[in-house]
């Protein structure tokens, strides 16, 4: 065992969110313009051989949780294959997915070893999803949600995005939704990670608003024990079903941060916000020792400040957009 990752702040660092590609075949109108993105070059990316190399250095300096994310990590050929020398490795593994091809691939994934989904969903309108995500394919994300169920990826957790004047009527509809088909239902403030940088605090809905408007319909009661999981749970109408609200910016909660990013470049980000990376392909790919990697990781994870700063003077949003992060 490696000594641990801890930052000034004496955070340990035990969750990685590791992004597999930064593609998306959806192009939800605060993620991505319509055209997509500047896609990474294949031979930038990581390969599954580079991942796992890494995973097990994380996992020897006691990361115990990783979440693959993209983009759409569902795009990443062979995934499954991946899926299974990462489980190996001795790391609870999840996955943040739009949906599509999960009707496809859920029971492969949890055969390899995936424990749990989450699945990203704005909209139960089917005219108002394809407005959203310009696809139309909402059936496909139900399948999807569906399949991931019936395979025993539990619980599967959806989260939703609202926003004012797009898909704020919605919360209620959401919550009843989640609650008649047993999936556990999660809002998330929306954050400034926008590739157009037009992140507006008006046009978000926080968390207390959020909960207002679901209190309209359910009575909620905070679930004891938040931990270092960003999201509040509240049960509804006494539970056992909860509802979470997570609320990135009017309550951060970075005071408890866990977690550091690989992006699917090999860069490793102390955080969504940071303004900067700390590059490690081009070590890897220099023929670097695990211990030169872990002293890379070690640096990168002190570096790290104490909090995001959104709304602070001064506070610039991050040059790479959410999608090529990983969420
Ligand atoms: N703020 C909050 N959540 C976002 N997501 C994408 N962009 C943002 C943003 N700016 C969400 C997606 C998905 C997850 C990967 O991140 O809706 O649920
Ligand atoms: Fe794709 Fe997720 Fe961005 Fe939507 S929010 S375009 S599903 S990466």
């Amino acid at each position: 065992m490696q000594a641990p990752l801890v930052d000034g702040f004496g955070r340990v660092h035990t969750d990685l969110r590791l992004s597999l590609t930064d593609r998306c075949n959806l192009r939800c109108t605060y993620c991505m313009p319509a055209e997509g993105l500047d896609w990474l070059p294949k031979p930038e990316l990581l390969t599954d051989d580079e991942m796992v190399r890494l995973v097990g250095i994380l996992a020897a300096m006691g990361v115990r949780t990783v979440r693959l994310t993209g983009g759409e990590p569902l795009l990443r050929p062979g995934l499954p294959g991946l899926v299974e020398r990462l489980a190996a490795l001795d790391v609870a593994l999840s996955l943040t997915t739009n949906g599509l091809g999960l009707a496809r691939q859920a029971q492969a994934l949890r055969d390899a070893g995936l424990r749990r989904v989450n699945v990203s969903l704005d909209s139960l309108m089917p005219e108002r999803f394809t407005a959203l995500t310009r696809r139309d394919r909402l059936h496909d994300v139900l399948a999807g949600l569906a399949a991931a169920k019936a395979a025993g990826l539990e619980p599967v957790k959806v989260n939703a995005v609202l926003m004012r004047g797009v898909n704020d009527d919605e919360a209620s509809d959401l919550l009843q939704w989640a609650l008649d088909e047993g999936y556990a239902l999660r809002f998330i403030e929306q954050m400034p990670l926008d590739p157009q940088h037009g992140w507006n605090r008006d046009t978000m809905l926080d968390a207390d608003e959020i909960l207002a408007r679901l209190g309209e319909r359910w009575t909620l009661t905070p679930v004891p024990s938040r931990g270092s999981a960003p999201a509040e749970e509240f049960y509804v109408d006494g539970g056992p079903a909860t509802v979470g609200v997570v609320g990135s910016v009017s309550r951060p909660f970075c005071s408890a941060c866990d977690r550091l990013r690989l992006t699917a470049d090999g860069q490793v980000r102390n955080c969504l916000f940071a303004r900067e990376e700390s590059d490690l392909r081009a070590p890897l790919r220099a023929g670097a020792c695990d211990e030169e990697l872990a002293d890379r990781l070690r640096v990168a994870v002190a570096g790290k400040k104490k909090g995001h700063g959104i709304g602070e003077p001064g506070f610039v949003q991050p040059d790479r957009p959410m999608s090529a992060i990983g969420g």
